[in-house]
């Protein structure tokens, strides 16, 4: 038995990565062809959700029923995780009787601590800190479009946050440059950028970053749990936006991402969700996809 927890990329090797993105290609494929393989057939899995969510909730969902599984919807609202029963031991209840757990949170440790007194796998549905799950759809996503990413230029505009540090593990598993164009104040952390400054560099203007990027990334200015600095980040992000006009600078062929929800008018354009570069749609759907491919693989692990 092998437990492997999912809680940033690096819990994958580089190899076991590549391997899971072309089977969530792959797992794609054979379901718009109608054959969906059951391997988690009698499997459950709980999720676990104590920030709100539209793709992850459904992408899961979905995905553990076309594998053969199926899902539980855990909130706070309706769990004694949410009246302060400790997370030490919720980890040890719920892994008892589940055989995958899938958590979406606030600090990052909160999941660490689950994965340390978790029997079975734990995969981060998000933290503050970093949404692996997101990164394996981005990738997914930029292989089907463009191939592989390895040696491309990925601009990153906007806030440091756990998207942010996600691409930069991703830079650095997956061999490209990222360039982070963010204002004074908003970097991701500092130990990361020290970690990975062969791959990663940051510039305060986005048009540095943009200049000739192979692929170019936002993200909401305030993320969850961030709802109150709103307004005053919507001025120190003041020429952040990606739009049209921006575009222009990266390479002819560049893809624009965004992990949604997106705020049109604010790191975005109104249209730049349906402008030519962008691949939001397939990155949204791929969710479904990439994580069928990390719950076979983890399951498989255990199984071991
Ligand atoms: N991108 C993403 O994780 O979306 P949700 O918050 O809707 O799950
Ligand atoms: N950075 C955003 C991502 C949402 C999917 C947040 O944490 O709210």
């Amino acid at each position: 038995m092998a437990l492997r927890h999912f809680l940033t990329l690096q819990d994958l090797s580089k190899a076991e990565l590549e391997t899971l993105l072309q089977r969530a290609v792959q797992l794609k494929n054979q379901h718009r062809d109608g054959i969906d393989s059951r391997p988690c057939e009698g499997k459950v899995m709980a999720m676990i959700f104590e920030k709100s969510s539209t793709r992850t909730r459904v992408s899961f969902e979905t995905g553990m029923a076309q594998l053969g599984g199926s899902a539980l919807f855990l909130s706070p609202n309706d769990t004694q995780l949410g009246r302060g029963e400790p997370v030490e031991d919720s980890a040890r209840v719920i892994s008892r009787m589940v055989d995958i757990i899938m958590i979406r949170t606030f600090g990052h440790d909160r999941i660490t601590t689950f994965a340390e007194y978790s029997s079975v796998p734990v995969i981060n549905a998000l933290t503050d800190e970093f949404h692996p799950c997101q990164l394996l759809a981005d990738m997914q996503t930029y292989l089907e479009h463009r191939g592989s990413i390895r040696g491309k230029k990925v601009a990153w505009v906007g806030d440091g946050n756990n998207m942010c540090q996600s691409y930069m593990n991703a830079a650095d598993m997956l061999d490209f440059e990222l360039v982070i164009a963010c204002p004074e104040g908003y970097e991701p952390s500092q130990a990361l950028l020290d970690k990975f400054s062969n791959r990663v560099t940051v510039v305060r203007n986005p048009a540095a970053a943009l200049e000739g990027a192979d692929l170019v990334v936002t993200d909401t200015w305030a993320s969850m749990g961030q709802e109150e600095e709103k307004k005053l980040r919507e001025k120190a992000f003041a020429g952040f936006q990606v739009n049209e006009a921006i575009m222009e600078l990266a390479a002819p062929d560049a893809l624009f991402m965004h992990c949604l929800p997106a705020y049109r008018g604010l790191e975005i354009s109104d249209t730049m969700l349906e402008s030519k570069w962008s691949v939001v749609w397939d990155e949204a759907e791929n969710r479904l996809h990439a994580q069928k491919a990390l719950v076979e693989f983890l399951l498989a692990e255990m199984a071991k």
